[in-house]
């Protein structure tokens, strides 16, 4: 099984930006602690919108896990793309994103994901895994 996890804008800087919102760890020091028996595992960040439809439409991928940054509260060309694959998206966010700004409380994207986790941290990665390997 091929998942590939999505991260758009700004979580490059995951350890370095905002770490009491974000933590401290980065996403490539988390991800090559990752193992799923079963799941080859990849990983794509972006901080360009196209690229991630782009990664969205790959052909090939069982199950996308996609924190989309804040093109989550704006893109509609990513919510498209969603609707546009077959592939199952499950949307995740480190921070609770209900519990700040309230521009933060609208997702065009959780109408087309399967699910979507909120506020626990990195290990929300690790549970949308588990979810789509199931
Ligand atoms: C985020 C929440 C977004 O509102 C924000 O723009 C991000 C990160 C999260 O993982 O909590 O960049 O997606």
């Amino acid at each position: 099984m091929n998942i590939l996890i999505i991260n758009g804008p700004n979580l490059n800087l995951l350890g370095k930006r905002k770490p009491e919102v974000y933590g401290n760890e980065s996403f490539e020091s988390y991800f090559a602690k990752m193992k799923v028996d079963g799941v080859v595992l990849s990983y794509f960040q972006s901080n360009i919108e196209g690229e991630i439809i782009d990664a969205i439409q790959r052909e090939g991928i069982d199950g996308i896990v996609l924190n989309a940054g804040a093109y989550t509260h704006t893109s509609i060309g990513i919510r498209d793309a969603i609707e546009a694959v077959d592939t199952p998206v499950v949307e995740v966010h480190i921070s609770n994103v209900c519990n700040r700004e309230s521009f933060r409380h609208t997702s065009y994207l959780t109408p087309v994901c399967v699910g979507s986790i909120l506020g626990l941290g990195l290990k929300g990665y690790d549970l949308a895994i588990e979810y789509l390997k199931s």
